[in-house]
C-alpha cells in the first residue's frame, strides 16, 4: 500500500476484509521514512519514546513537548502514513478540557492522523470529549505501561476471568465513548480473540496473538536497537545496534591507523591559487 496514505475508513475496511494492518512506532525523521518505505500502514509516535529516545526508565515523564517534536519529525518523514500521536501520562487525566486541548495539540502543531491514549473505564468521558471535537481516538487497554505502578510492574493482563472482564469491560467502555480503533496489549490470544468479536471497531495488538484485526511493535524492538530489555512478545527482525557498534569501531580504528580520511574525503586548493597559497603559508611559519 507504499505511496497512498490510508484513511481511517481504508483502515477499518482492511478489518472488515481480513487483512491485517501493520503499525509500528517511529520516533524521528529517518525511521519514519524507511517505515513509509517499506509501506507501513500506520506509524506510532508512542510515549515509549522514553524509553528508546531518551533512555528513561519508563513512560510517565514522558512531556507534550517531547511528543509533540517527535511526531513533527515523523510526519515530515512519512507524509503519507496514517500517524498516531500518543498522549502522554498527565496529558488527559485531570479534566476533559485538558485532554481535548493536548490532544488539539497534537493535531494541530504535528499534523497527526489520530491520538492514542491509555485506559479504559476511567478515561471514557476524555475519549468522548475529544471525539466530539473531532479528533479520532484509539484506545489502549490491558497492559498500559502509564499505569505500570500501579498494574504491579510491566505485567500482563487478563489472565485471570476476573481480570480478564475487568479488560473486556474496559474495550467495551473504550468503543461506546467513540474510539475508532483499540490497541489491546499483553494480553492472552484467547482474550484479544474475545474483544475482537465483541467489538465492532477494528482491534490491533502487542503481545495479543494473531486473530486480531493487526499488530504493533516498537521498532527499537524488532530492529534490535533498544537493549535495556526485550518483552516476551518481540520477534527482533535485525541487530541494527550491532551494526552500529561495530561501524563505529571501524571508524575509530580507521582513523587510528589513519585509513581515514582519504585524499578522496578531501578539498584540494586550485591549482591557480597553489603558489600564492604557499607564500602565505610560509609568513606564517616565520
Ligand atoms: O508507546 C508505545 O510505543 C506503545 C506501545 C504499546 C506500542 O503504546
Amino acid at each position: 500500500m507504499a505511496g497512498k496514505k490510508l484513511s481511517i475508513s481504508d483502515l477499518c475496511g482492511m478489518a472488515v476484509e481480513g487483512k491485517k494492518i501493520t503499525w509500528i512506532t517511529a520516533y524521528d525523521f529517518p525511521v519514519a521514512n524507511f517505515a513509509q518505505e517499506a509501506g507501513i500502514d500506520m506509524i506510532l509516535v508512542g510515549d515509549s519514546l522514553g524509553m528508546v529516545v531518551y533512555g528513561y526508565s519508563g513512560t510517565v515523564s514522558v512531556t507534550m513537548n517531547e511528543c509533540i517534536i517527535h511526531c513533527k519529525a515523523v510526519r515530515r518523514g512519512a507524509p503519507d502514513v496514517f500517524v498516531v500521536g500518543d498522549m502522554p501520562f498527565g496529558s488527559y487525566h485531570t479534566s476533559e478540557q485538558e485532554a481535548v486541548s493536548n490532544a488539539i495539540r497534537f493535531v494541530k502543531e504535528a499534523n497527526v492522523d489520530a491520538i492514542k491514549l491509555e485506559g479504559g473505564e476511567k478515561v471514557a468521558s476524555k475519549i468522548r470529549a475529544i471525539t466530539d471535537a473531532g479528533i479520532l481516538v484509539i484506545g489502549h487497554v490491558g497492559l498500559t505501561p502509564q499505569s505500570s505502578a500501579s498494574l504491579g510492574g510491566f505485567k500482563a493482563q487478563g489472565r485471570t476471568a476476573e481480570s480478564a472482564e475487568a479488560v473486556i469491560k474496559d474495550s467495551i467502555a473504550v468503543e461506546k465513548a467513540g474510539a475508532r480503533m483499540l490497541l489491546v496489549e499483553a494480553i492472552p490470544p484467547e482474550l484479544a480473540s474475545a474483544i475482537k468479536k465483541i467489538l465492532s471497531i477494528p482491534v490491533l495488538g502487542i503481545g495479543a496473538g494473531q486473530d486480531i484485526d493487526g499488530q504493533v511493535m516498537i521498532c527499537g524492538d524488532i530492529l534490535g536497537y533498544f537493549q535495556a530489555f526485550t518483552p516476551k512478545f518481540v520477534k527482533k527482525y535485525a541487530s541494527v545496534g550491532k551494526i552500529i557498534v561495530d561501524a563505529i569501531k571501524e571508524y575509530i580504528a580507521d582513523v587510528r591507523d589513519l585509513r581515514f580520511p582519504g585524499l578522496e574525503h578531501t578539498y584540494s586548493i586550485i591549482p591557480e591559487e597553489k603558489e600564492k597559497f604557499e607564500k602565505i603559508v610560509k609568513k606564517y611559519m616565520k
